[in-house]
């Protein structure tokens, strides 16, 4: 008989709304797109034609990650969004190679919404 595969375990779930105006606020000051994103981040949202709506959906993702890993003391530019050939979203944190995440996110003109699944390593 097959060898049923036992699926990951889901350790932690997390969610958040980002204001674009806010973001676009925020990211008037260098400093503040430097501690929060990465190069790779700041030259996808540079191929929109609104860049502040894919800043503010990657604040998202950030803010949702420290939820689901329930970890406040990440710094936001170790958290990743990269994007595959189709537009696929996928996040890593640096240095937590075993970390297992899984990311949904939606944007509009206002608000940008991210979702984020953490499964065990
Ligand atoms: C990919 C699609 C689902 C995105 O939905 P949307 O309502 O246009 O846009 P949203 O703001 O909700 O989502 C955008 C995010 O979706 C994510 N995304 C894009 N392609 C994706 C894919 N293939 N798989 C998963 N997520 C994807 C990205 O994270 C993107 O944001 P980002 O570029 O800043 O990372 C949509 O463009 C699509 O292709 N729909 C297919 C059906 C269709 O064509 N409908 C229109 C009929 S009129």
């Amino acid at each position: 008989m097959a060898k049923k595969s036992i699926p990951p375990a889901v350790t932690g779930l997390g969610v958040d709304l980002a204001e674009v105006a806010r973001v676009r606020r925020l990211a008037a000051d260098p400093r503040f797109l430097k501690r929060v994103f990465t190069p790779g981040e700041l030259a996808y949202a540079a191929r929109s034609k609104n860049r502040f709506e894919r800043l503010a959906a990657r604040f998202a993702v950030k803010e949702a990650v420290i939820k689901a890993l329930d970890d406040t003391s990440l710094p936001l530019n170790s958290i990743e969004v990269e994007n595959s050939e189709s537009g696929r979203p996928a996040v890593a944190v640096k240095g937590r190679p075993g970390l297992r995440l899984l990311v949904s996110i939606s944007h509009t003109a206002a608000y940008a919404s991210a979702a984020v699944i953490a499964f065990e390593a």
